[in-house]
C-alpha cells in the first residue's frame, strides 16, 4: 500500500512553493497525498519563524499530535522549514514525538530520511550550518552551505491551475535587525538565468499562464555567470518572450534595488504586472536606521514618485512593523504620514515580535508595550483601509480583465466546487493583483475574462461578466 502523506504549510510564498515541490517529489515516488492528518502515515509541517505567533501555533499543533503517536505508533511526524532550521534540538525537547527536523536548505533529503525513519533509524535532524558554523567548517563537510533545492515539479502539483511560482533566488544578506530570514534561509544566491528560463518554458508547455518570480529581495537578482550579468530587468525581458506565458509578477522588492531600469522594464513589458510589493517598514529615519533597512524615508518617497511618474496606474503595496524597539509616538506618526501620502493599494501591518538570534534581540530592548503596539497597528490599518476603499471606488463601472483562479473559498465551503454545470462564486485577479469575485461556472477557471465592477470593498471588487 502506498504511504500517505499530509502536509500543512504556514509562512510566506517560499514555503508554499517548497511544499508544492515536496508534494511533487513524494507523489513521484509513489506516495499518496491526503487532506487530513488523521489519514496520514507521514505528517509534515512546513513552518515559519518570522514572528513568535507563527511558532506558537506550530508548537500547539505539535502538542495536539501527541495522541496520534499513541494510537498509531508508526506515524512519522516531520517539522520542516524555517522553524526547523532555527529551533533544531529544541523541537525534540518540546515535542519528543517528532521524528524529523529538516531545515529549508535540506529538503532534498526528505525521501531518504523518511525511508530511514520508517526502517527504525529515527529520529533525524538535518539543517544547514548557520553562517558562523559554515565559516568555520572545513571544505568537504557534507552540508556546509544552504544548497538551494533543485526545483523538481510534478505536473498538477500547484496550488492554482495555470499559475506557478518560480524561485529565482534563495536567502537574504540584508540582515534587517528584526528579521530571522537571513539566519534561517542562508546567504543570498541567485539561480542561473538559463535554468529559470528553462523552467518557465516547461511550465508554459504544461499550460501555465501566469508566473510569479520569488525571492526575499527579488529585485537584487543577479546572475553574473555569463558574459554579461543578468539582473531582474533582463530576466523579465527574457521570460517575456516565452510563448504561452501571459502574466509575470515578482515579489518581494527591496526599496533600494528598485532601479530606473527595473521600473522601465515593468512599464515597457506588457506581460509584466504593474503590481509591486515594496515594503517600507517605517516612516521614520531613526527607526529605519535601527532596522538596518539601508534607505531613508526621503529616498523611499523619491523612488515612489519616480515609479508613479513612469507607471501612473501601478499598484504598490507595502509591509510595516509597528512597535519596533525604541519607536516613539513621533516615529509612529511619521509612519502614519507616509501611509497617508503613499497611497498603497494595500499594506500588511505587523506588531514587532522579538526573534532570538537577531541583532535587534541582542542590542535593543523590546520596549513598546503590547497595548501600544496594538493601538498603532489598528490606527495604521484604519488609515490604509480607508485609502484601499477609496482607490477601489475608482473601479466602479469599469471593465477589467481578470485571470480566473477558480471557485472562491465561500463556494468551496458550500460544496459543489467540482460541479461544472453549477454557477458559483468565482475568484479572479486583475493584472494589478486586485481580487475580483463574480458568479460563473467553474469551467471558466484559467481563462482571461472581461468583467464589469459593480461594487467595491477595501480588498475585494465585486463584478459581473461583461456581455
Ligand atoms: N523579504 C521580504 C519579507 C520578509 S518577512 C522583505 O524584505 O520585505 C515579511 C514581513 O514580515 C516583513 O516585510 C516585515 O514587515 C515582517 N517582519 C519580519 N520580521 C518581523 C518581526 N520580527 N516582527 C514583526 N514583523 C516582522
Ligand atoms: Fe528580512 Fe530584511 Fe531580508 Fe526582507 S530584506 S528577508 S525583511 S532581512
Ligand atoms: Fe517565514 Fe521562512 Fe518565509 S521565516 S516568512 S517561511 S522565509
Amino acid at each position: 500500500m502506498p504511504r500517505r502523506f499530509f502536509i500543512q504549510t504556514v509562512g510566506c510564498q517560499m514555503n508554499v512553493l517548497d511544499s508544492e515541490l515536496i508534494a511533487g517529489r513524494l507523489l513521484g515516488l509513489g506516495y499518496e497525498q491526503v487532506e487530513s492528518h488523521r489519514r496520514a502515515d507521514v505528517i509534515l509541517l512546513n513552518t515559519c519563524s518570522v514572528r513568535r505567533h507563527a511558532e506558537d501555533k506550530i508548537y500547539s499543533a505539535l502538542g495536539r499530535m501527541k495522541h496520534i503517536k499513541e494510537h498509531r505508533p508508526g506515524t512519522i511526524i516531520g517539522v520542516l522549514g524555517c522553524m526547523a532550521q532555527k529551533d533544531r534540538q529544541k523541537i525534540f525537547r518540546r515535542a519528543p514525538h517528532v521524528d524529523l527536523v529538516l531545515g529549508p536548505g535540506r529538503l532534498d533529503r526528505l525521501p531518504t530520511l523518511l525511508d530511514q525513519i520508517a526502517a527504525g533509524d529515527g529520529p533525524c535532524l538535518e539543517v544547514s550550518l548557520d553562517r558562523a558554523e559554515a565559516d568555520r567548517a572545513s571544505v568537504g563537510q557534507s552540508f556546509v552551505r544552504f544548497t538551494p533545492s533543485r526545483e523538481r515539479r510534478a505536473p498538477g502539483v500547484v496550488s492554482l491551475p495555470h499559475q506557478a511560482m518560480v524561485r529565482i533566488m534563495t536567502g537574504c544578506d540584508q540582515f534587517c535587525t528584526y528579521c530571522i530570514v537571513p539566519h534561517v534561509r542562508g546567504p543570498e544566491q541567485s539561480r542561473p538565468a538559463a535554468e529559470i528560463l528553462d523552467e518557465v518554458r516547461r511550465l508554459a508547455d504544461a499550460g501555465c499562464l501566469e508566473v510569479t518570480l520569488l525571492g526575499q529581495k527579488v529585485n537584487s537578482y543577479h546572475d553574473a555567470a555569463g558574459p554579461r550579468a543578468v539582473v531582474l530587468a533582463d530576466l523579465l525581458a527574457m521570460l517575456h518572450e516565452v510563448e504561452g506565458i501571459r502574466r509575470l509578477k515578482f515579489v518581494t522588492n527591496h526599496p533600494k534595488h528598485m532601479t530606473p531600469e527595473l521600473i522601465e522594464a515593468v512599464r515597457d513589458l506588457p506581460k509584466v504586472s504593474p503590481y509591486l510589493h515594496i515594503p517600507a517598514q517605517s516612516g521614520s529615519d531613526v527607526v529605519l536606521r535601527r532596522m538596518n533597512r539601508g534607505y531613508t524615508v526621503g529616498s523611499y518617497r523619491d523612488m515612489l514618485a519616480h515609479l508613479r511618474e513612469r507607471i501612473p496606474d501601478a499598484a504598490v503595496t507595502s509591509d510595516f512593523i509597528v512597535g519596533f524597539c525604541g519607536e516613539t509616538e513621533d516615529d509612529f506618526q511619521q509612519t502614519a504620514v507616509l501611509v497617508q501620502d503613499a497611497r498603497f493599494k494595500n499594506s500588511f501591518i505587523f506588531k514587532y515580535s522579538t526573534r532570538s538570534g537577531t541583532k535587534a534581540a541582542e542590542r535593543y530592548e523590546d520596549d513598546v508595550p503590547e497595548a501600544v503596539k496594538r493601538r498603532r497597528n489598528n490606527e495604521l490599518l484604519a488609515i490604509q483601509n480607508a485609502i484601499s476603499l477609496e482607490d477601489n471606488q475608482s473601479f466602479l463601472g469599469r471593465t477589467v480583465e481578470i485571470l480566473v483562479e477558480g471557485p472562491s473559498k465561500a463556494a468551496k465551503k458550500q460544496g459543489r466546487p467540482d460541479d461544472i454545470s453549477a454557477t458559483l462564486q468565482l475568484v479572479g485577479r486583475t493584472c494589478c493583483d486586485r481580487i475580483v469575485v463574480f458568479e460563473g461556472p467553474p469551467t471558466l477557471t484559467g481563462r482571461f475574462l472581461p468583467v464589469v465592477i459593480e461594487r467595491v470593498e477595501a480588498f475585494t471588487l465585486h463584478a459581473r461578466r461583461a456581455d
